[in-house]
């Protein structure tokens, strides 16, 4: 199977409670390569261009709030089947959901501050990828 990237961030919930370097060590635990990393704050409009998909949801400016409250982690990921993979790993969106083992389930507080994103299809991913990463940075 080849190599993939996908794009992840360890949000502003996890990054506040100070285990985000848990979150990264399951990452390398599960055989992920970092690529690239980087640890940034990101403004309301930031976070509504990197959410535009879900604008007009209810949630939307809850989200767009909750995403722009505080330092985030954002994350190139790559291994075999990555996208599939690092969406099992993070579980269900809502951690009351969340299978054991995954990392919603240990650190999720709700369905807004569920502690991970990840993207769900290779299209989506290389936008994200690109919305916070140039070229130049993704040469590891
Ligand atoms: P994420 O994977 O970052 O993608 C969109 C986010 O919206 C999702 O995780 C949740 O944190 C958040 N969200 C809040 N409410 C909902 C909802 N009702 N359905 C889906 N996502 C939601």
């Amino acid at each position: 199977m080849p190599m993939e990237k996908t794009f992840a961030i360890i949000k502003p919930d996890a990054c506040s409670r100070g285990i985000a370097g848990q979150v990264l060590a399951k990452i390398e635990e599960n055989g992920f390569q970092v690529i690239a990393m980087k640890k940034l704050r990101m403004t309301k409009k930031q976070a509504e261009g990197f959410y535009a998909v879900h604008r007009g949801k209810p949630f939307f400016s809850s989200l767009t709030d909750f995403m722009s409250s505080g330092p985030c982690i954002v994350l190139v990921l790559q291994k075999e089947n990555a996208i599939a993979a690092w969406r099992k790993l993070m579980g269900a969106t809502n951690p009351a959901n969340a299978e054991p083992g995954t990392i919603r389930k240990e650190f999720a507080q709700s369905m807004e501050a569920n502690s991970v994103h990840g993207s769900d299809a290779p299209d989506t991913a290389s936008y994200e990828i690109a919305y916070f990463f140039s070229a130049l940075e993704l040469c590891v």
